[in-house]
This record gives structure tokens, sequence and C-alpha cells, in this order.
């Protein structure tokens, strides 16, 4: 297979320029193992981990998920996991939103130390994605040999991480799944502007699904993709039944914003999601009004009762996230099929732009 080299395949030292998306509130094991032994980076996601301390932040019942492991014991084990089933170049997302700041520096102190202890954990465990906060406290990062990667929502917020020193800056457009902006810009803006604004490397998020899409990316500048939604659609994503097969039937429009735990998120359409629309709308008063909407225990409710429906596998009431391309999504392959699939179709695609000229 001939292979689609960028930038970032230099910096990250993998085959082909595709990021798992960290996705919570599952630790994504299995799919992150599947995709680093892809060629792509897999991805361990840390905020499901968090909910026992932080419940307020992450309403779901965190041992039902884990057990009873403390949150540092679970990210231990897990990246124990992923390095014995893979030999790939992987990493750890942790939400660096305000709420999460103390846990975040607890996964980010449990990162350090696995890597010192093992070698191998250290040649593959290379990444730190921080997301959805500030950038500027996390700089240290870099200091621990690792690659620092920043998801930014806006222009603004990429010069900020440009700024604090991030080595990978993803442009996440409102398209894509749970945590966004409440500006809604999509990727066709977002992604060009970030990559004409700054000098740091630009990997595109938000809307990535296929090969046609990584091409795109490429032409607007990015030097590859993070991909959620169409990770979930995969034989070995550790999401329940009911959640892929809810991105592989819904239709473009199946998707709605609302507020989530931390701001706001899309979720995959369904009676659930639009009572948390509901009370979001209803909610908009008390903003106005100058009363906190901060804390919004009702909010918090629906979404505790959502994770729950969704362990329970009840699909109505169920709360998943999910980005707009849930419309572009109609198939379950492994992810190295999937993976595959699109460089094949990227490279099609970009040489028959060529022939154009
Ligand atoms: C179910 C789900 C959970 C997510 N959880 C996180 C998370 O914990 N941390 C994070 O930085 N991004 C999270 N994201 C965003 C993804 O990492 C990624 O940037 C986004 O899904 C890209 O858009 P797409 O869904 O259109 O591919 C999540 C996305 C989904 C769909």
């Amino acid at each position: 297979m001939s292979l689609l080299h960028t930038e970032l395949c230099d910096i990250l030292e993998i085959k082909h320029p595709i990021l798992q998306g960290g996705m919570g509130p599952y630790k994504t094991e299995s799919l992150a193992i599947a995709v680093s032994n892809a060629g792509a980076m897999g991805v361990i996601s840390s905020i499901g981990m968090a909910a026992t301390l932080i419940p307020e932040a992450a309403p779901l019942d965190a041992v039902r998920l884990f057990g009873n492991d403390p949150p540092m014991v679970i990210m231990e084990k897990s990246i124990e996991a992923v390095t014995k089933a893979t030999d790939g170049v992987f990493g750890v997302n942790v939400p660096v939103a305000a709420e999460f700041i103390p846990a975040s520096k607890m996964f980010l102190e449990q990162v350090v130390a696995s890597r010192e202890a093992s070698s191998d954990v250290e040649r593959q465990l290379r990444v730190l994605i921080t997301s959805a906060g500030n950038p500027e406290p996390w700089a240290e990062v870099k200091k621990h040999g690792l690659v620092w990667i920043h998801v930014v929502p806006s222009v603004y917020h990429a010069k900020k991480a440009e700024k604090s020193g991030a080595d990978v800056i993803v442009a996440s457009g409102h398209e894509g799944g749970a945590h966004v902006s409440w500006d809604p810009v999509h990727s066709m803006v977002l992604v060009p502007a970030v990559a004409k604004a700054v000098k740091t490397p630009v990997v595109g998020a938000g809307g990535f699904c296929d090969g046609a899409s990584l091409a795109a990316a490429i032409c607007l500048g990015a030097v590859g993709v993070q991909m959620g939604t169409r990770f979930i659609a995969t034989k070995e994503s550790d999401f329940e039944p009911v959640w892929k097969e809810a991105v592989i039937k819904r239709e473009e429009r199946q998707t709605l914003t609302g507020r989530g735990l931390f701001g706001p998120m899309r979720f995959i359409r369904n009676r659930r999601a639009e009572e948390i629309v509901e009370q979001t709308l209803a909610d908009i008063p008390r903003f106005y009004l100058g009363e906190p909407v901060e804390s919004n225990e009702a909010v918090l409710d629906l979404e505790r009762d959502g994770f729950d429906n969704l362990m329970d596998g009840k699909e109505d009431t169920a709360l998943m996230f999910g980005g707009e391309c849930v419309g572009r999504i109609d198939d379950l392959p492994t992810v190295k099929e999937l993976v595959n699939m699109i460089i094949t179709e990227a490279l099609s695609t970009l040489k028959n732009v060529t022939g154009l000229l």
C-alpha cells in the first residue's frame, strides 16, 4: 500500500497521519490498541476515569464502567495494557477545563511515572493531548519528553496554544462530536484559518471520517486529521452496541448541541438529547437575569440517568455524543480496514485532483 506521508508522521513517528480523538466516558483502551496497531495514533481517554474525583463534572457511574480501582490505578493499568498489546505509538488525552485540572494533573503525573518505570512505555507513550481549556499551564508536558498536542476551537485559541509552545494544534470544528464551542465555526472555515494563522503544524478535527475528507484536510493546510465519531463505529471500539448502531443509523441532521458536562456538547439525536436541549433553552432566561447556571442539577440529572440508560442499552434515553459525520457512516469495519480504506481513498482523491491540472 502506498503511504500518505506528512509532517505529522515524522513528529509522532506514525505511519498514517490520523489521530484517534480522546473519547469519554470510556478509556478507549481497545480502540487505542487497534488504532496504533493500524499505524495511526491511538489515544487513552481520561475523562470518565476522573468521574469519582469530580462527580459534578463527569456524572456517570464510574464503578459500573471501570470497577473499584482508583483513577490513577485505572490509568496505570490502561497504559500497561496498551503498551503490551501494540508496538505502535499512542497518547493520553486530558481535558484541561477548570473543573478537571486537579484530575488532569494527576493523570499527567501517572503518565510521567509510567514512562519512567518502563522503557517500552517511554518509547510508545509519546504524546499528551490537552483539550477544552487554557493551554498556558501545560507547557511543562514537553519538559517530560512528551510531544504536546492541544485542541482549539478558534484562531484566537490556536495563537495562544502556539505561544504556549504546543508541538501540534488540533483545530476542532463545530460539526465534531461531544465537546464543542458555543461559537459555531465549522472545519471548512476553521482549519484553513488556523493553518494560516500559526506556524505550528495543524490537524483538522470535526467531520473527518473518510479518504475524501482526509484529502480535503490536507488541501486546507492541515498535516492530518483527528477522528472521533468514525472510530466509534468500528469492531474494536469500546462503545456500547447501541451507540455504534446509532452512529451507523443516523443521518447528518440528526445531532443536536446543548449544554454538556463542561460547556456545550454535540449529542446524537434521541429523546434524551432533545430533553437536554429543552433544559438548555429553559436556562437562558436565568442566564440573562445574571443567575448562576454553572452548576445545573437538571442537566446533570438527565446526563447521569442517560449514562445509566446507555449501559442498559436503552436507545431512546441513552446519553450519546456524536458529530454530524454520523450521516456519512454506514458500516462497522475493523480499525485496520478503516484506516487502510481512508488512506487508499485519500491518495486516489489527491491523484484525481492533480489530474485536473
Ligand atoms: C463520544 C465522544 C467523546 C469525546 N470525548 C472527548 C474527550 O474526552 N476529550 C476530548 O478532548 N475530546 C473528546 N471528543 C472529541 C474527539 O476527540 C474529536 O476531536 C471529535 O470527535 C472530532 O470530531 P468528529 O466526531 O466529527 O470526528 C469526544 C468525541 C466523541 C464523539
